[in-house]
């Protein structure tokens, strides 16, 4: 099973955004994970489309937006603008999702979803054939550095049977302590993007942390 890792810049030094995403490029990184947080959704602040540029001008890699805000379909466009590859909103910050994810969809970005722990699978199963990529958040989403939430694993079972009963092609992402012990879990209940930031950014070489995080992934035989 191939599986790709995605540094969240959340742990990164803030002070040095452009290196720190260069440096995970460098170290093998397949995607930037960039959290936006709105201190109403979840109760953090972090940054805005004019941050998502500036990173989006120091690497060639993908951009995963996740958009942890109230209103999503507000800020949609200038994240899309600013340069995201895939925009993620949440299932619970949506009361239109359908219509949010046609707008991503319309914008000819990559269509996200991120379900909060207690969402169940069942909240996305009439939109799952309009998205390219589902986030599971194995943490409550607002700070990095959290312990994993060990029930995530039969809700990631589940979703990868719903999928896989639909004949889609659903990328399926975990977010929220990842690490090189908790990968092989979520890979073998059927995840195959591992966002991961303290785990990463928390390590003084990040090639090697990126390197373990994938391979314990991927030695996972499904
Ligand atoms: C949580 C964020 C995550 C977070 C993951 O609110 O959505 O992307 O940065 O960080 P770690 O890997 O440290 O749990
Ligand atoms: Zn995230």
């Amino acid at each position: 099973m191939l599986v790709k890792v995605s540094p969240s810049l959340l742990s990164a030094d803030f002070g040095r955004l452009a290196e720190e995403t260069k440096a995970v490029e460098a170290a093998g990184a397949d995607s930037v994970h960039v959290d936006v947080m709105d201190g109403r959704f979840v109760p953090n602040i972090t940054i805005g489309p004019l941050v998502v540029k500036a990173i989006r001008k120091s690497t060639k890699l993908p951009l995963g937006v996740h958009l942890m805000i109230e209103e999503p379909e507000k800020y949609v466009p200038q994240f899309a603008e600013a340069g995201a590859d895939t925009i993620y909103v949440h299932v619970e910050a949506c009361v239109h999702l359908h219509r949010n994810l046609q707008q991503i969809r319309a914008l000819n970005k990559r269509v996200g979803v991120a379900l909060n722990p207690h969402t169940p699978v069942e909240s996305i199963r009439w939109i799952l054939r309009d998205v390219d990529a589902v986030l599971v958040m194995t943490v409550n989403p607002g700070f990095g550095g959290q312990a994993f939430i060990p029930q995530s694993v039969q809700k990631l079972k589940e979703l990868r049977d719903e999928v896989d009963r639909q004949h889609l092609n659903v990328v399926i992402g975990v977010d929220g302590g990842i690490d090189a012990k908790t990968a092989p879990m979520v890979v073998g209940a059927g995840a195959s993007e591992l966002i991961a930031g303290a785990a990463v950014f928390g390590r003084p070489d990040y090639a090697e942390a990126i390197a373990s995080i994938r391979k314990a992934g991927e030695a996972v035989r499904i």
